[in-house]
C-alpha cells in the first residue's frame, strides 16, 4: 500500500492505493484557522499538523489494514508559502502562504538586486517565497535574524514525519531560489535575499526516497518501520502526476487557484509573459503554468453574497449560455499572477444596468473566469506552447456549464475524466510508488480514460473572441486608471 497526503489550501487530502493503484481509502479534513484578508494570507503551520494527525486518525479507525500495508508515503501542498524555523527548529512565525501579496515592493527591489529573470527563468512575483523573505527582513528584522531555516509547506511536514530537511525540485523551482534549468539552488538569488545554501533544506527530486518515518509515527499509527517518504511534489505538478500529464497532454485546474499546466521536455522561460516556468516532479522534465489566483473562489464568493450554495446558483444558468453576458467580471480578486504579475489589482464588476439580475452576473463570474484562463493559454502559446486539449480538473470542473464557457472561450477541447480520484493527493501516491519500487515514472502515471469531451460551439466562439476583447480592453484601462 502506498500513501499519498494533499496539504490543500481549506484541506488535508489522504489517500491509501494499493500495488494495482487502486484506492482502498481515503478521508480529508479541514484546515482550521485560515485567515485570508487581502493581500494578507496566513496558516499555523501547527494547524497542518493536527490535520493530518487527524486524518491518519480517521483511516486508521476506517481499518487498521490499510496502514499496516504502507510501504511509503508521496508529499505534495501547496506552493511558495514560507515557514521560517529557528536554530531549534520551531516556526517563529506564521506561514506566509501563496496568495498573500503584500511583497509587491520587494519583488521590484529583488528584480534589480539579481538575474531573476535569467537564472530562475520567472518574474518575481508576490506570491512566491523569496520576496517574503525581504518582506521579513524589512518589517520583522528579529523573526530575520533568528531564521536558520525556510521550508516549503509540505516539506515542513516532512520534518514532522522524519525529521529530515528537504525539498524536491517542483515545490523548490516556486521559491524562485533555484537554477531551474540546472536543478539546483542559486548562491546568487539566494543571497539577494541575504540568505545562502544553510538556510534552504537539500534538494532531491520528487521521485526519490528522502527519509523514513519516525518510529513513534510508525508505532502510533500502525504504519510498518521502515516506511520511506518520497520527494512528492507542489501541487500543481501532483495533480499533473495523478492525471498522467507528465511527457505529454495538459491540464486545467479549477481550484482556489486556476491553473493552465504543461509538461515540457525543456526548461522553456517565458517570464515576460507572466509564465510560470518550473521544474516537473519527475527527473529531466519541467512545466510551464498559467496561474490565476481566484477560479473556483470567484464562485464561492458570489455564492456567498447571494446566500446560496454554489451548486444552486449553477442551477440558474442553462447548460450553455447562447451568448457572452453584457456584464464584465475581472476575477482578480487577490491579484494577478498571469499576465500582470500585479499583486494589487482587484476584481470589477462592469456594464450592470437596472436589469442586470443574479444570472447575468453569475454568468459574468464564470465567463470572467474562462476569459482569465484563456490570458493563460495566450501567456503559454507566447512561450511556445500551444494547447488544443486539457484535462479538467479541480471543484469547478464539476459544472458541465462553466466548461462550455471555458471551451468557447479558449477555443480548447476539455476532456472530463472518468468518475475516480486522480488529483494531487493521489499523483503523490504515484511518486511514492516510484520512490519505493525505483519503476520508471511513464510506468505508474498513466492518464485516466476519458469519459467526455467539451467541444467549442463553432456558432459561439466570435462572439466569445470579441467578448475576450472587451475583457482584456476593461483590464487595461482598470490598470491604466490606477
Ligand atoms: C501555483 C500556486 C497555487 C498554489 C495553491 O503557483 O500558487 O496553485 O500552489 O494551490
Amino acid at each position: 500500500m502506498y500513501l499519498g497526503i494533499d496539504l490543500g489550501t481549506t484541506a488535508v487530502k489522504a489517500i491509501v492505493v494499493d500495488e494495482k493503484q487502486k484506492i482502498m481509502g481515503e478521508v480529508t479534513t479541514e484546515v482550521t484557522n485560515v485567515d485570508r484578508q487581502p493581500p494578507i494570507s496566513e496558516q499555523e503551520p501547527s494547524t497542518w499538523i493536527a490535520a493530518v494527525e487527524s486524518s491518519l486518525d480517521t483511516l486508521r479507525s476506517k481499518d487498521p489494514r490499510l496502514l499496516a500495508g504502507i510501504k511509503s508515503i508521496g508529499l505534495s501542498g501547496h506552493m511558495h508559502g514560507a515557514v521560517l524555523l529557528d536554530r531549534n527548529s520551531d516556526v517563529l512565525r506564521p506561514c506566509i502562504m501563496w496568495d498573500d501579496g503584500r511583497s509587491a515592493l520587494e519583488c521590484k527591489k529583488l528584480e534589480d538586486a539579481a538575474d531573476f529573470r535569467g537564472i530562475a527563468g520567472n518574474l518575481v512575483m508576490a506570491g512566491f517565497t523569496a520576496p517574503k523573505l525581504r518582506w521579513i527582513h524589512k518589517h520583522e528584522p528579529s523573526i530575520f535574524e533568528k531564521t536558520r531555516k525556510i521550508l516549503l509547506p509540505k516539506d515542513y511536514l516532512r520534518l514532522w514525519m522524519t525529521g529530515e530537511f528537504v525539498s524536491e525540485m517542483s515545490d523548490a523551482s516556486g521559491t524562485l531560489w533555484m537554477d531551474i534549468r540546472n536543478r539546483d539552488w542559486s548562491d546568487k538569488l539566494l543571497s539577494a535575499c541575504y540568505l545562502n545554501r544553510s538556510h534552504v533544506p537539500a534538494l532531491e527530486e520528487g521521485t526519490a526516497a528522502t527519509g523514513q518515518l519516525h518510529k513513534a509515527h510508525c508505532r502510533r499509527w500502525g504504519i510498518p518501520q521502515g516506511a520511506i517518504v518520497a520527494g512528492g511534489a507542489g501541487d500543481n505538478a501532483a495533480a499533473a502526476c495523478g492525471m498522467g500529464i507528465v511527457g505529454k497532454s495538459s491540464l486545467i485546474s479549477l481550484g482556489t487557484s486556476g491553473v493552465v499546466f504543461a509538461p515540457t521536455k525543456r526548461f522553456l522561460p517565458c517570464p515576460e509573459q507572466g509564465v510560470h516556468a518550473f521544474c516537473h516532479a519527475v527527473p529531466d522534465l519541467w512545466h510551464q503554468m498559467g496561474v490565476i489566483l481566484s477560479a473556483a473562489s470567484c464562485l464561492k464568493w458570489l455564492s456567498q453574497l447571494a446566500c446560496r450554495t454554489p451548486a444552486s446558483l449553477l442551477d440558474l444558468l442553462p447548460c450553455a449560455p447562447a451568448e457572452p453576458s453584457k456584464v464584465l467580471f475581472n476575477p482578480c480578486l487577490t491579484g494577478s499572477r498571469t499576465p500582470y504579475n500585479d499583486p494589487t489589482m482587484r476584481g470589477t464588476l462592469a456594464g450592470l444596468t437596472a436589469n442586470t439580475d443574479l444570472p447575468d452576473v453569475l454568468q459574468a463570474v464564470l465567463e470572467g473566469v474562462a476569459f482569465a484562463l484563456n490570458d493563460c493559454f495566450q501567456s503559454l502559446k507566447t512561450a511556445g506552447t500551444d494547447i488544443q486539449e486539457a484535462f479538467a480538473v479541480g471543484g469547478g470542473s464539476q459544472s458541465e456549464t462553466w466548461l462550455k464557457i471555458i471551451a468557447n472561450a479558449t477555443g480548447a477541447n476539455l476532456l472530463l475524466a472518468e468518475k475516480g480520484e486522480y488529483g494531487a493527493a493521489f499523483g503523490a501516491a504515484r511518486l511514492a510508488i516510484v520512490a519505493h519500487t525505483n519503476c520508471d515514472a511513464s510506468e505508474v502515471m498513466s492518464s485516466p480514460p476519458v469519459k467526455s469531451e467539451i467541444v467549442p460551439d463553432r456558432d459561439k466562439l466570435q462572439s466569445y473572441k470579441d467578448a475576450y476583447c472587451r475583457f482584456k480592453e476593461h483590464c487595461r484601462s482598470e490598470r491604466a486608471s490606477k
